[in-house]
């Protein structure tokens, strides 16, 4: 039995490696423990609702929960059994089918794809092949870069947690009655005596990691970036702040608008963030099945980037930039050192954070005391994807690795940084470093914002 909290030598950029990350056993045992909590989710997701539901298309811009289930199988397949494993395709016609890239969303229901049985069947087929596959794989310092901590296998895992969160959008957007519950989040103990925002000194820090074992390649390489000062919102901007920018005619006013955002709302009349409606003088919301009165100290979601780039002029503010959102996330002005998340660098729990699937909602503005940042703000992590100003762009140095088409091919002003992940993420792929992007149109995702100004 190794310890897998065992002290180790910080990397050279300052980052210490994941509890483990230097002992092959216990990543194997980490890998192990989130390939089978990915697939437990998948299995909650696909199995709460009737087989029709899960071919049928719930809107143009999600896939049928069928096609999210046989791609999971299959990039498993591609990555685990042929890429690491060296085993021929189990079922080579099927590639095609489950190339994100070769069919848009909305043409996927009308592909030749698996039936529900048989595509439950194929991603059990390829997991008891690639859990053969870990069990006897060298994940060893100075192996194949694939295999190297257990990487590969933690990118699958990450890979079916980020479909795992699609497909909750798509149980969102689903007509029809609550197929799926969960507890409420736990409330906030002090959220009255925090300040409204905090103050990140200028200086350097390190952003993003050489070091972290499961890191993308687009967290990659940690770098140091100058920050000026400046304030933070303490949490997340919350439904009822949202609602007096709307009653303040901030829907109707092109004055706080970027102009392609402000083209947005007259063309399809928005009035409201995503699943809105009012209803005798008071705005409710759909939420998984279950309309409800909005709840005012809980952070607004499913806001386009364009809403709360708007939000924030209307407030006389601007939306932090990702080096800003990082820095706030993780430096430690104690040590000089970036930490693996907001609270330090042990992994998280459920007192740390809403993740995971956990509970259907962020927590409201001021939970989670456990999980703040040195910096003073809270809730970084879960709860709600935090739009940034800043565009999806490589860091210095950037590598693609194993496949440009998981970030390199987004690069570029067209789609814009989120951070800090959802309720609706697993912490597999949650981390200070863990970086999303969407195009500034999108708002069926769990995505929210909080605000900053210069200091
Ligand atoms: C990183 C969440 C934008 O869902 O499009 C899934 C993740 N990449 N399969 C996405 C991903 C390939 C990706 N995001
Ligand atoms: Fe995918």
């Amino acid at each position: 039995m190794t310890d897998d909290r065992a002290p180790s030598a910080p990397a050279a950029d300052g980052f210490p490696p994941a509890p483990g990350s230097h002992d092959p056993e216990a990543l194997r045992r980490r890998a192990l423990d989130a390939l089978l909590t990915a697939r437990a989710r998948t299995a909650t997701l696909t199995d709460s609702v009737e087989d029709g539901e899960l071919t049928a298309q719930h809107s143009p811009l999600m896939s049928p929960l069928v096609w999210d289930l046989a791609h999971i199988g299959n990039q498993e397949e591609q990555w685990l059994l042929r890429a690491v494993g060296g085993r021929q395709a189990l079922r080579p016609e099927i590639d095609g089918l489950y190339d994100a890239f070769e069919h848009p969303r909305s043409a996927r229901p009308s592909l030749p794809l698996l039936a529900p049985a048989e595509a439950r069947t194929y991603a059990s087929d390829v997991r008891g092949r690639a859990l053969d596959i870990l069990e006897a794989a060298p994940l060893h310092e100075g192996g194949r870069p694939l295999e190297r901590a257990g990487f590969a296998f933690g990118m699958i895992a990450q890979h079916e947690q980020q479909h795992d969160e699609t497909m909750l959008i798509t149980h969102q957007l689903r007509s029809g009655p609550a197929a799926l519950t969960a507890p409420v989040p736990p409330d906030p103990t002090d959220a009255g005596s925090l300040p409204g925002e905090v103050l990140v000194p200028a200086g350097p820090f390190t952003m993003g990691t050489s070091a972290e074992p499961w890191a993308l390649d687009n967290e990659r390489p940690a770098h140091r970036r100058e920050v000026a000062a400046f304030h933070l919102d303490t949490s997340p901007v919350t439904c009822g702040a949202y609602q007096r920018f709307m009653a303040d005619g901030g829907y109707t006013d092109p004055r706080w608008w970027a102009p392609e955002g402000w083209d947005m709302v007259r063309e399809h009349g928005l009035t409201a963030p995503l699943f809105w409606h009012r209803d005798a003088g008071q705005w409710l919301r759909r939420r998984f099945g279950v309309t409800e009165p909005v709840p005012e100290d809980e952070p607004v979601l499913h806001v386009s980037w364009y809403e709360a780039d708007a939000y924030a002029r209307w407030a006389g503010r601007r939306l932090p930039t990702e080096s800003e959102w990082e820095k706030a996330a993780r430096h430690d002005p104690a040590t000089g050192r970036s930490l693996r998340y907001p609270w330090g660098d042990t992994d998280p729990t459920p007192e740390h954070a809403n993740l995971g699937q956990r509970h259907l909602r962020p927590a409201r503005a001021g939970a989670y005391p456990a999980g703040r940042a040195p910096s003073g703000a809270g809730q970084l992590i879960g709860d709600v994807w935090e739009w940034t100003s800043s565009d999806f762009l490589p860091y210095p140095g950037f590598v693609a690795f194993p496949y440009r088409e998981y970030s390199d091919v987004f690069f570029g002003p067209g789609h814009k940084v989120l951070r800090g992940g959802s309720f609706a993420v697993d912490q597999v792929a949650c981390r200070g470093t863990f970086r999303n992007w969407d195009l500034p149109v999108r708002r069926q995702i769990f995505s929210g914002f909080r605000t900053a100004r210069d200091a």
